[in-house]
């Protein structure tokens, strides 16, 4: 298959952890005789630095032609210092994701049995959890109108979701969940918001397309608890944009490290993939930044393209690395020594060579 991938490393330790990625893709091209190309753009603080533009048109360019995007991460600390910054970084994502019409992000959260005591959670509490969670991404407060009154002290954001908006989404997620446990929990919070209704209602309405789904609903504060309490009564969960943007981190605590944690996002033309985690400006250029999860949004790409086999392949590799502890220092305590491009080597390794790879 000829695949051309654009990438966006952006910021942080978004060059380090997809520079692994794109390895790994290398990797599995050559095994499978595929043609991989791989076409490099800005985004982000390090596109507002050359460009002044977190999302410069030649990056759009570059994505709107290519077949699918591996993103990094967007941020660094100075515009964390100042929120009130007209240009930021995040611009840049948020701005690609509405350009290409990326309105669903789909998030694994799946607890490994080695990891099980990386997390602060329980064993018996998050052993076996297998959560998808399908978070709305171009919709939503992130988007709707924002005002400032002109002396400052009245601010406002709007949650604005259409019936399309929510249909879109939500036959994806029923679908997913016909492919898995069939349950859908829909996250809302229906008893205060207007935008939350019209989701439970449009939702509860589609349902009668999914008889073999069971459909249940829970308030998003409630559901912040219970996916502590017991990750393991979900299945898919399909929310809105803010509210799956906080879920999906909390969830990175049930898998032992946000470095686990990949996503996928679609629309109907366009493919992104990308680790959940931000930038981590702190961690860059040390060797310690996880790559893990920008390799397993390389799997989601594969998966994406029906390339079952290669995908496999890669969680296979993913799954060696951290039953060796060849991981870095957010997860290991075996080994001090394991960076960054030490656990891609190892993944590249482990595709060359499945049968043989070990720490060396
Ligand atoms: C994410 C991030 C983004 C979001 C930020 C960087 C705008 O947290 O991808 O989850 O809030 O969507």
């Amino acid at each position: 298959m000829k695949l051309n991938i654009a990438v966006l490393p952006g910021d942080g330790i978004g060059p380090e952890v997809i520079a692994q990625a794109e390895k790994v893709l290398k990797a599995i091209a050559m095994e499978y005789n595929h043609v991989f190309t791989f076409q490099h753009a800005l985004v982000g603080a390090s596109a507002i630095e050359k460009t002044n533009n977190p999302l410069p048109e030649e990056t759009i360019d570059i994505c709107e032609k290519a077949d699918a995007i591996l993103f990094g991460a967007i941020g660094n600390a100075a515009f964390d210092l100042d929120p009130y910054a007209k240009i930021r970084p995040e611009q840049g994502l948020l701005r690609l994701r509405k350009s290409l019409g990326l309105y669903t992000n789909i998030r694994p959260v799946i607890a490994y049995d080695d990891l099980l005591n990386k997390s602060s959670l329980k064993k018996k509490q998050i052993a076996n959890t297998n959560i998808l969670i399908y978070r709305e991404l171009t919709g939503g407060i992130y988007f709707g109108e924002k005002k400032l009154s002109e002396d400052g002290n009245t601010a406002s954001d709007i949650c604005e979701y259409t019936r399309f908006e929510v249909e879109r989404i939500a036959h994806l997620a029923f679908k997913a969940a016909q492919s898995r446990k069939r349950k859908l929990t829909l996250v809302d919070k229906a008893n205060a918001l207007e935008s939350s209704r019209l989701w439970r209602r449009v939702v509860q309405e589609l349902a009668t397309q999914y008889p073999n789904i069971r459909l249940n609903f829970m308030y998003i504060d409630n559901a912040a608890m219970e996916l502590i309490m017991n990750p393991k009564q979900f299945d898919v969960i399909l929310t809105e944009n803010m509210f799956g943007d906080i879920l999906s981190e909390e969830a990175s605590v049930i898998v032992g490290s946000i470095g686990l944690l990949a996503s996928a996002s679609l629309g109907d033309k366009h493919a992104m993939f990308e680790p959940i985690h931000g930038a981590y400006s702190k961690a860059a250029n040390r060797g310690i930044a996880n790559p893990i999860a920008a390799i397993l949004a390389a799997a989601m790409l594969l998966d994406h393209f029906g390339l079952d086999d290669e995908a496999a392949l890669v969680r296979e590799g993913v799954d060696k690395s951290l039953k060796l502890h060849i991981t870095t220092p957010d997860l290991n305590t075996k080994y001090d020594n394991i960076t960054t491009t030490k656990v891609g080597d190892f993944i590249e390794d482990f595709i060359n060579n499945p049968d043989e790879t070990n720490l060396n």
